[in-house]
């Protein structure tokens, strides 16, 4: 459920029509629902409330800080794998005592400063990463919170792209190793073993992957404990898809039901890592319709939006819903058309062959953008990143301003003469 709707032909993001917001803001824009933001978050909280359990929303789906800033004043934690994450958090208001530290890269400078700000909890990918952390924590005379984040070979039967918990992907430490590197962990000076972390993979649309993940997690805890080593929680990431099309996800109250029933009666801490499924529905990028170009073969509207603005169908094949703004019709009637961007790419799509009655001028809305649509936008063409605005009820606020050629060049150069 998301607060996107028409209001007579009018499509509105909670109370402001987006067509207010294009004159106000300009095209193209990403749009959010604050209401949708917290629906999604306190579905999860709700859901778990019976049982100790801490979200940490994964702040690379949408890092906006006046996002994560919403969501903090929920009582939300954070999932962050850079440095700039963690900045954003403790920017937005975040509390870092509430924030799991993911990625399989962390630099000893990012591990420096989540120790200082005192974070909940390392997840650390590999034995070599272990050293580092015992090192650097060694160094400033503390104690590293760790989980290992296992990679349990799951299927979660998604994309291969965003798939991450197979035996061949890069991430995690195999759960048949694990044991052992848990001992490594144990016998380091400056680490302190709190829990165990897996994700196995995103836009999962069924449960029972999870369901065989937390299997394989809570046979590798009974492991440790009769070695000795207390996990006090279990992180099973994100990965709970959306929406896009006709798929039909599990909501979080489904996930909760089955999970708190195998956790029954265990002395554990839950941690989930939801992205997707609270932002994605929760925005959309507002773009309009630049010139129409019909051909002999083909119908093209050629939009203001682009692949560097949102990515998710030129990389991964994504179907985003492109709606129109307006249902009025336009005098021009309904074509199929593919949605192009102004990019120098063949791939710089948004949608193919859909149906919609535009003109030069009208507006669309590229629906469930709200996640990695602009966090994973670029400059590339070397046009400048969209404006994020966020609607609360009857205002609209620019949570973040479009960028201008300024902003591009501020770190360039040229040669000396
Ligand atoms: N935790 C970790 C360690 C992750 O790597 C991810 C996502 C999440 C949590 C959040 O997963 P979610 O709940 O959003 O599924 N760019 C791709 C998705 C990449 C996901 C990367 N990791 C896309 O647009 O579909």
């Amino acid at each position: 459920m998301d607060f996107f709707n028409y209001s007579g032909t009018e499509l509105h993001a909670e109370n402001v029509s987006l067509a207010a917001i294009a004159e106000q803001f300009g095209t193209p824009t990403y749009v959010y629902s604050r209401a949708t933001f917290e629906r999604h978050y306190n579905a999860y909280a709700n859901a778990f409330a019976s049982h100790p359990t801490l979200i940490c929303y994964a702040v690379k789906a949408c890092s906006n800080i006046a996002i994560l800033n919403v969501l903090a004043k929920l009582g939300s934690g954070f999932d962050i794998v850079s440095g700039g994450e963690l900045e954003r958090v403790l920017r937005a208001g975040g509390d870092p005592a509430k924030v799991m530290f993911s990625g399989l890269g962390k630099q000893e400078a990012e591990m420096a400063r989540a120790l200082e700000v005192g974070i909940h909890c390392f997840n650390v990918e590999s034995e070599a990463e272990l050293y580092r952390l015992d090192k650097v924590a060694g160094e400033m005379g503390k104690k590293a919170p760790v989980s290992l984040r296992v990679n349990p070979d799951v299927d979660a039967k998604t994309h291969p792209y965003i798939s991450t918990g197979l035996k061949e992907n890069k991430f995690g430490i195999d759960i048949l190793d694990a044991v052992r590197i848990y001992e490594v962990a144990n016998s380091l000076p400056n680490l302190d073993v709190m829990g165990v972390d897996c994700h196995i993979g995103s836009q999962l649309t069924e449960l029972q992957p999870f369901l065989d993940t937390f299997d394989r997690l809570i046979g590798l805890i009974d492991q440790l404990a009769e070695k000795g080593i207390k996990i006090k929680h279990m992180d099973l990431g994100g990965g709970l898809g959306v929406r896009y099309r006709d798929e039909v996800p599990p909501e979080p109250g489904e996930y909760a039901q089955l999970i708190l029933e195998k956790v029954k009666g265990r002395d554990i801490m839950l941690a989930f890592e939801p992205g997707r499924s609270i932002a994605a529905n929760a925005g959309v990028l507002l773009t309009k319709v630049e010139f129409l170009k019909c051909t002999a073969h083909k119908n093209f509207a050629i939009i203001d939006g682009a692949m560097n603005d949102l990515i998710r169908p030129s990389l991964y094949g994504a179907w985003m819903n492109i709606i129109p703004v307006s249902l009025q019709p336009t005098g021009e009637g309904s074509r199929v058309y593919d949605l192009v961007g102004p990019v120098c790419e063949t791939g710089d799509f948004l949608g193919k062959e859909r149906e919609l009655d535009i003109t030069a001028g009208s507006l669309l809305a590229v629906r469930s953008a709200g996640a990695y649509g602009f966090t994973m936008s670029s400059n590339y063409n070397s046009r400048n990143r969209a404006a994020e605005v966020m609607v609360d009820g009857d205002v609209a606020h620019e949570i973040r301003a479009r960028e201008t050629i300024d902003h591009q060049l501020a770190g360039e150069s040229l040669l000396p003469a």
